[in-house]
């Protein structure tokens, strides 16, 4: 799967409203360790703005909006998220920043692996080093 892609999950809508489920072997292209879940975002704060060397991860925007920036060190793309039916893969190697969060949205993040910080690139010109060596 590329970063970037879009998984859309089964939407049931009725007149009582809509339900969505993922199941992990059916939609999501690895093993979810860890859900974690950005709210309470204050206007015009940045999320993100960093790399993974090696973590899958689905995004979702559970309740609301907001813009997801990609960058593989060569090509960046932005990405508006704004309904709960459907996620985007980001591969490992892959700069993101989340922003432009509307009021009282919910970010929702499935993830391969437990919180492990050493995983993290949080500079970005230490990425540009990393991507460049690891041939993405
Ligand atoms: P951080 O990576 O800065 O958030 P963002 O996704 O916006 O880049 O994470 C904020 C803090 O939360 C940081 O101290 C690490 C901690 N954290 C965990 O302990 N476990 C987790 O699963 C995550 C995602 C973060």
């Amino acid at each position: 799967m590329k970063t970037g892609q879009k998984i859309d999950f089964p939407k049931f809508s009725d007149p009582r409203g809509n339900l969505s489920y993922l199941e992990g072997r059916n939609h999501i292209p690895f093993e979810i360790k860890r859900v974690y879940y950005l709210y309470d975002v204050p206007d015009g704060a940045k999320r993100g703005s960093h790399a993974h060397k090696a973590l899958h991860q689905i995004i979702i925007a559970m309740h609301g909006s907001f813009d997801l920036m990609l960058d593989d060190g060569k090509e960046k793309s932005k990405i508006h998220l704004n309904r709960s039916h459907y996620g985007i893969y980001i591969g490992p190697c892959t700069w993101r920043v989340m922003d432009n969060f509307s009021s009282g949205s919910i970010c929702l993040v499935l993830a391969s692996e437990d919180f492990d910080e050493s995983d993290y690139i949080r500079d970005y010109n230490h990425f540009l080093e990393y991507v460049g060596k690891n041939g993405n």
